[in-house]
C-alpha cells in the first residue's frame, strides 16, 4: 500500500508500510548510518524555494536564505546553486557561505551585535548589504569602513511594532524587542546614516518574527515600512531595495500558513498600490525553505510504563532537537516502519531523550505502538534543529544525509568524542 505523502511533507511518503525520503527507504538509511540521523530531501528544499520564485516571477527580487535555520554546508550548497543569496548573523556564517560556493555580493548581514572584526571581514569579502540595527552600530560601521577606505552598503532594520501572533521568543517586531530601530526614530536615523562618510544607504528592512501563519501581520508591517520609504525618499535619500525579512511558518501540527506564492501575491499587490512595485525586493526566509525538508531518525531504546505516564525513551535528545525544550514546540513523531507490522499495543507516551534534564522531551502524550529497537522519525526537523544542536552531556552531534532522488549524500559525519575534546587542554604540571 502506498499512502500519500504525510501532511506538510510532500517528499516523505509511506510505501508498503515503510517511510521514504524521495526514493530512499529510511529504515535502510538508519541501519546503514546509525541514529540519531538527520535526513533532508533536496527536492523538498527546491520546491519550497520554487514557491517564492513563482511569487516573484517578473520582479526584481533576491531571495537570501536565512542560514541560521540550517547552516550545514551541503544544505547551503543546494541554495547557492539555485541562485540564492544568504542572510547571515555572524562572521562564521559568512565563512560557511563562501565554503559552500555562495556569492559574497548576495549576502546580507543581520543581527544586533556585529563586532568590528566581523564588519572588517564582511567588508573585505564585499557583501551586498549590512542590515544595521542601531544608531551606535552605524557609527562603528562607518568608522571601520573608512579605515579600509571603503563605504559600507547599509539598510536600517526598522521595527514596525506589529504583533506576528507567534511564540514570544520568536517575535521580533514588537516595541519591546531588542531588534531594529523604532519606527518613529527611523527617519532621523536614516538622515544620520546618510551623513556618515563610510556608509552608502541602499535599503530598508524589517523582520517581525518567525513561524508566522497568518498574512495580516505581514500586510500591516508592509504598510508601516512603505510609509517610511515615502518619508525617507521625500527627505532626499534614495532606497534601492526593500527587504521584508523572513518568518513564514510551516505546518508542524495542523498549522495552515499561507503558501509563499499566495502570500507574495497579496504583498506585491499592496506594494504596487503604494507605487513601489518597481523597487528591488529582498527576503530572508529560513524555516519555510528547510523546515519540512528534514526528519530526524531515532531508535527506541526503552519503553518504560509508569503509574501516571508511560515513557518512550529514544536515542535523540534535546541536544539534537532543542525546540520542544525551548519553545514547547510540537514535532510530529511517526514510525519509520508501520506499527501494524510489529503488533505492539498502542499506548500514550511521553517521548523523551537520554539527557539528564526533565526538560529533555521531544513529544508529549503521543499515541504510539512501539517496542525497543523500533525506529521513529521526528518530522519537520530541517530547521533550527542541527543548527541549534549542542554537545550537552558529551553527546556527539548527529550525522546528516541529503537525499536527491535515489541518491544519498553524507553531508556531515557523526561527531566523535575525539572531535568534541579536540580544543580542550589538560592543565600541565
Ligand atoms: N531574518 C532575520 C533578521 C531573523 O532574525 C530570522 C530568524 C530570519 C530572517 C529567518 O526567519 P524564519 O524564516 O526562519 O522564520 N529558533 C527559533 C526561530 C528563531 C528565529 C530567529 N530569527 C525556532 O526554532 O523556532
Amino acid at each position: 500500500m502506498t499512502r500519500p505523502s504525510l501532511p506538510g511533507h510532500p517528499h516523505f511518503a509511506c510505501r508498503e508500510g515503510e517511510l521514504f525520503a524521495e526514493n530512499v527507504n529510511l529504515r535502510e538509511l538508519a541501519a546503514a548510518h546509525g541514529t540519531p540521523l538527520f535526513v533532508y530531501s533536496k527536492a523538498a528544499m527546491l520546491s519550497a524555494l520554487a514557491a517564492y520564485q513563482r511569487g516573484f516571477a517578473g520582479r526584481h527580487a533576491q531571495i537570501c536564505y536565512a542560514m541560521k535555520a540550517n547552516s550545514s554546508l551541503g544544505v547551503l550548497q543546494v541554495f547557492a546553486r539555485a541562485g540564492c543569496g544568504f542572510d547571515i548573523v555572524s562572521g562564521g556564517e559568512l565563512d560557511r557561505v563562501l565554503a559552500a560556493g555562495g556569492e559574497a555580493g548576495k549576502v546580507i548581514f543581520s543581527g544586533v551585535g556585529k563586532t568590528r572584526t566581523e564588519m572588517r571581514k564582511a567588508l573585505a569579502a564585499g557583501i551586498g548589504c549590512f542590515n544595521v540595527e542601531s544608531e551606535a552600530e552605524l557609527d562603528v560601521l562607518s568608522e571601520v569602513a573608512l579605515a579600509l577606505q571603503l563605504r559600507a552598503p547599509v539598510s536600517i532594520r526598522v521595527n514596525p511594532n506589529v504583533d506576528p501572533k507567534t511564540h514570544p521568543y520568536i517575535s521580533t517586531g514588537l516595541k519591546d524587542n531588542k531588534f531594529g530601530v523604532a519606527h518613529e526614530d527611523a527617519l532621523r536615523i536614516y538622515q544620520h546614516a546618510a551623513s556618515l562618510k563610510g556608509l552608502r544607504v541602499v535599503g530598508i528592512d524589517c523582520h517581525i518574527g518567525s513561524q508566522i501563519t497568518d498574512a495580516t501581520p505581514y500586510l500591516d508591517a508592509m504598510d508601516r515600512v512603505l510609509d517610511l520609504v515615502a518619508a525617507i525618499e521625500a527627505a532626499g535619500i534614495t532606497l534601492e531595495h526593500i527587504d521584508f525579512g523572513g518568518g513564514l511558518g510551516i505546518n508542524y501540527n495542523n498549522d495552515t500558513p499561507p503558501e509563499a506564492d499566495a502570500l507574495w501575491r497579496q504583498l506585491l499587490a499592496r506594494l504596487d498600490a503604494h507605487g513601489y512595485g518597481g523597487k528591488k525586493l529582498m527576503i530572508e526566509p529560513g524555516r519555510s525553505l528547510v523546515g519540512n525538508a528534514g526528519v530526524c531518525l531515532t531508535e527506541v531504546l526503552y519503553v518504560k510504563p509508569g503509574e501516571h505516564k508511560n515513557f518512550c525513551i529514544i536515542d535523540a535528545a534535546m541536544n539534537d532537537l532543542p525546540r520542544p525544550a525551548m519553545y514547547q514546540a510540537f514535532h510530529a513523531i511517526v514510525p519509520v516502519t508501520a506499527a501494524a507490522t510489529k503488533g505492539a499495543a498502542e499506548m500514550t507516551y511521553d517521548v523523551v531523550g537520554p539527557v539528564c534534564e526533565s526538560g529533555d522531551w521531544i513529544g508529549r502524550d503521543r499515541a504510539l505502538s512501539v517496542v525497543a529497537g523500533d525506529q521513529l522519525a521526528v518530522m519537520s526537523a530541517g530547521a533550527y534543529c542541527m543548527s541549534m544542536s549542542s554537545n550537552y552531556n558529551t553527546r556527539g552531534r548527529a550525522a546528516e544525509l541529503l537525499v536527491d532522488g535515489d541518491q544519498v549524500h553524507l553531508i556531515r559525519r557523526r561527531e566523535t568524542v575525539e572531535d568534541q575534546m579536540r580544543q580542550e587542554l589538560l592543565v600541565k604540571g
